[in-house]
């Protein structure tokens, strides 16, 4: 399950992903926003970090204009790695250095094509496991 989330800004491209997700049968859970009408990121950038820590969610998905505001928000939350990739190479790397939980996308930076390709990169690439990644990652942590 994909917890995905947006303010207006990331909007348009959110429901760009989730005609993707419903085509190609991936399961998702939507956390708002609604519509083009202006809203604050921090809200959805929590609320999908929350279902990704809690289990419910595997990975999550937040967008804004930027992806800035609310990859800032969704890491604020005690556990996750949000990344904010807006090409393939980091998306990967990401996925196999950092092993990111939450990708951040701004809808007002990438065009939904390449977005997309961010996205399927995001969700089917594998953490490494190798020991120097694992480390790093356990050394991000701070109470
Ligand atoms: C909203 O106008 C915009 O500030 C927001 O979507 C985002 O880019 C913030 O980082």
């Amino acid at each position: 399950m994909i917890a995905i989330g947006s303010d207006h800004g990331g909007y348009e491209l959110k429901q760009e992903i989730i005609r993707y997700f419903e085509e190609n049968h991936i399961e998702y859970k939507d956390f708002g926003c609604d519509s083009l009408v202006s809203c604050d990121y921090p809200n959805y950038g929590k609320q999908v970090a929350q279902a990704v820590v809690e289990g419910t969610c595997e990975k999550g998905i937040v967008i804004c204009g930027t992806g800035i505001g609310i990859s800032i928000a969704a890491n604020k939350v005690k556990g996750i790695r949000a990344a904010l990739c807006h090409d393939c190479f980091s998306a990967e790397a990401t996925r196999a250095h950092n092993d990111a939980n939450v990708l951040a996308l701004g809808g007002r930076v990438v065009g939904p094509g390449l977005a997309l390709k961010i996205v399927e990169t995001f969700l089917n690439t594998e953490f490494s496991k190798e020991e120097r990644h694992t480390r790093r990652i356990n050394q991000l942590e701070c109470e």
